[in-house]
């Protein structure tokens, strides 16, 4: 076995954090000291730990011997005095600055010059807590994530001082841990809480302008893009009086910057006592922890579909046609739409009343699509009515695009279709990390499909629906909410305008 990076390795705070992070350095190698200001939470971490690995001897993952290693690695300190042999203490304590800067101070005081000292912290920034401290080059934040073990990515993030060898050294301890690292600047939320605004906010936003409800909105997410749980799946279970206050802070720490603006719809619920799962109630109502999911609306029936002419301007127009002839459509291909046509518009950011407005086509008929996505790699259509739309077009759309039993779901009239606000959205705040150099579009990447578990990275996303696209939704967003939230970054701006790979350009 290698030897590890760090020999001895000291964890303050031995919760939930702290006995994930003593069991993967355990099992790279080090001997690991174990203190928390609660004498009982450290027995119970030893007892959890010793619980872990039987587990995984158990499961054959470690043999008995290792299992044995492991529980003598891993030792309790009576006093933070213990800890002065080690050669790195990770923190992970209560999130008070004030609190982690004393404890940093004090632990400066008894370890060794050359002892690297690390915050767990996932909210404060890591140049504020070492500030006090003579040896601020020594000190870096190393963000983990809940379970540890699991979860197989860590920030590792350099304040304003930090000296690049300690940033290498934890970033090369831990990939011995078994974890991929990335590197981080010191800015709110790092990575993975940054890029993670996209997915929440938009939503809520979409909500919020009554275009479709929750249920819907993860359906159109999970279905049309792929994400595991859709954004209203994933604040029941991470919980508002968690999730609230990080989209708060993190807006503030950007000085109100509009991409993050969090929403009245989950301050009132929070308020409410409406939080998540854990309360029973939260957007889904739970019982015995499983969620009360609406049903769809049925497919309607329809006797006759109309003939159906496409706009001009529809994107993937081609696709459009040769979908529309597998469901076995009647396609106008006149220059206009005859009297009896249903209209179908296919914008990118724009709203379906403004196209029916400007190509001058009947309101009452016409119907937009989503065709961002390709149609073959989605398991569901969206559609959009506008307010003039008659309900037996609105019908016969449904209809006809349910015909080979892909699902539908018709939302009412925005500024973009769900999937599209949203991709763009996400793609535009990873785009502007890059932008900010958080860090490499690489290690973007990598932390948002680890750390958020998206089917892909957003920059690949991008790459996948095209730039030119993406910002063209991004544009006229702007244009019809005449909002700073959808400006798109420069960095994107840059991609889009040219062409380039998202990735494999360095600019
Ligand atoms: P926790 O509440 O499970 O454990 C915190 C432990 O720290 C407790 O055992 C407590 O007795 C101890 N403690 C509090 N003040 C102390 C002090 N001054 N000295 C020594 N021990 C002290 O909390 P959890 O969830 O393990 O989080 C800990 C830290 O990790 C926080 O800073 C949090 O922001 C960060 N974090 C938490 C994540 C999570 O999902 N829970 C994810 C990433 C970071």
């Amino acid at each position: 076995m290698h030897t590890p990076q760090f020999k001895t390795v000291g964890i303050v705070g031995t919760g939930a954090m702290g006995r994930g992070i003593a069991q993967i350095a355990a099992q790279a190698g080090s001997a690991v000291l174990l203190f928390d200001t609660q004498p009982a939470a450290i027995a119970q971490a030893r007892e959890a730990l010793a619980v872990q690995w039987d587990k995984l001897a158990a499961k054959g993952r470690i043999d008995a011997a290792q299992a044995a290693n492991y529980k003598a690695a891993r030792q309790a300190a009576a006093s933070l005095a213990d800890l002065s042999g080690c050669d790195l203490i990770v923190e992970a304590i209560v999130e008070r600055l004030d609190v982690k800067q004393a404890l940093f101070a004090e632990l400066e005081g008894i370890v060794a010059p050359g002892a690297v000292l690390a915050t767990n912290t996932s909210s404060l920034s890591v140049t504020a807590i070492a500030a006090g401290l003579k040896r601020p080059q020594q000190f870096a934040g190393y963000h983990f994530f809940n379970p540890v073990p699991l979860m197989k990515v860590v920030e590792v993030i350099a304040g304003l001082k930090t000296a690049p060898a300690v940033r290498d050294a934890l970033t090369a301890y831990a990939r011995q841990m078994g974890h991929t690292p990335v590197q981080a600047a010191d800015t709110p939320g790092f990575i993975v809480n940054h890029a993670g605004r996209g997915y929440g906010t938009e939503a809520l936003r979409i909500v919020s302008e009554g275009v479709a409800d929750f249920a819907t909105i993860d359906r159109i997410l999970k279905d049309q893009v792929g994400f595991k749980l859709g954004p209203f799946e994933l604040f029941d279970l991470t919980a508002l009086d968690v999730s609230h206050p990080v989209m708060e802070s993190i807006y503030r720490q950007y000085y109100d910057e509009p991409r993050y603006r969090p929403s009245v719809i989950t301050a009132q619920r929070l308020a409410g006592g409406v939080v998540g799962k854990k309360r029973g109630e939260g957007f889904y109502r739970y019982v015995d922890g499983a969620a009360q999911v609406p049903p769809e609306p049925p497919v309607p029936q329809v006797d006759a579909i109309p003939p159906v002419w496409v706009s001009t301007r529809a994107a993937r127009r081609a696709e459009l046609y040769q979908l529309l002839k597998d469901l076995g459509a009647k396609i106008e291909t006149g220059p206009s739409p005859s009297l009896q046509a249903l209209t179908l518009v296919a914008p990118l950011g724009f709203d379906i009343t403004t196209v029916a407005v400007v190509e001058r086509l009947d309101p009452a008929r016409t119907i937009g699509i989503d065709m961002l996505m390709d149609d073959q790699a989605t398991r569901r259509r969206v559609l959009a009515t506008n307010p003039a739309t008659r309900s037996d077009m609105r019908n016969a759309a449904h209809a006809l695009f349910a015909k080979d039993g892909k699902a539908v779901s018709v939302i009412r009239d925005s500024g973009g279709f769900v999937t599209q606000r949203m991709v763009a959205h996400i793609v535009n705040i990873a785009a502007d990390i890059c932008q900010q150099r958080i860090c490499s579009p690489q290690d973007l990447e990598t932390a948002v499909t680890l750390g958020l578990g998206y089917p892909v990275g957003p920059l690949a996303l991008g790459n996948q629906l095209g730039p030119a696209n993406v910002l063209e939704v991004l544009f006229n967003m702007q244009t019809v909410y005449g909002d700073p939230r959808y400006r798109p970054s420069p960095w994107l701006r840059r991609r889009g305008a040219i062409g380039l790979s998202l990735l494999h350009e360095e600019d």
